[in-house]
């Protein structure tokens, strides 16, 4: 599949920010189109200011010219634009395939509006049917979880940067679970969190506002219902 419908999801959602917002940008392959598309739209004299979800999107944001925030700095963002690894009909959602899911939680709860861009590939009746879930552990506790998400039901793999375990952003580990598919996403997503050593779980629930799906010569825009 070419890059085209990611494209054109990302092209449709940057026109939904105006003049002088604060903006949320997100990580993936995805998101890296509506940076780019965001940067066009500075150069032609847009006023916008961002808050990254990763190191990545921070330094690709900051190449363009697109002024960021401390998320600390600030009560809210105006409108944020992430991608996703899967969503289903209600538009709970899978995310962290890049491992930045705690920092892109955090950026879209403090959002009033959470625009994801996908394409047509991420949509799934069941969430888990072609994805792992990814956990953000604590590295001190590692196995422990493991041993914990597999009381859930999950196959949780410690997820790997070559011979090291990979590292998110925030110094953690990333454990990719497999659950095939999951019965009740809000639960698990409860179940998870509970968890002690648990930093912050890939289950996005009622999270997304509006979802741009992308095609290779259209799009399709949903609202949540
Ligand atoms: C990163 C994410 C991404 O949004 C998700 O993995 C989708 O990425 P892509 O657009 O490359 O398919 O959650 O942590």
């Amino acid at each position: 599949m070419s890059d085209e419908p990611k494209r054109l999801a990302a092209d449709h959602a940057v026109r939904m920010v105006a003049h002088n917002q604060i903006v949320g940008l997100g990580t993936g392959s995805t998101t890296r189109f509506a940076i780019e598309g965001l940067g066009r739209l500075l150069r032609d004299g847009l006023q916008i200011r961002g808050v990254a979800t990763s190191v990545a999107t921070s330094k690709m944001a900051a190449d363009l010219g697109i002024p960021l925030l401390d998320l600390n700095d600030i009560e809210r963002i105006d409108i944020t634009i992430d991608g996703a690894d899967e969503i289903d009909e209600k538009f709970n959602m899978i995310k962290g395939g890049g491992g930045a899911l705690t920092r892109e939680k955090l950026v879209a709860l403090s959002s009033v509006r959470r625009v994801i861009i996908v394409d047509e590939t991420k949509l799934v009746a069941r969430l888990g049917s072609t994805r792992v879930l990814p956990v953000e552990v604590l590295p001190f506790s590692w196995a422990r979880s493991v041993r914990l998400l597999k009381e859930l039901g999950g196959n949780a793999q410690l997820r790997r940067d070559g011979d090291a375990p990979f590292l998110t952003d925030n110094g953690n580990y990333i454990l990719d679970c497999r659950f095939d598919p999951i019965e009740d996403p809000p639960m698990l997503e409860r179940q998870i969190k509970l968890l002690p050593g648990v930093v912050e779980s890939g289950l996005f629930i009622s999270i997304a506002d509006t979802v741009v799906v992308g095609f290779e010569n259209r799009v399709e825009v949903r609202e949540r219902k």
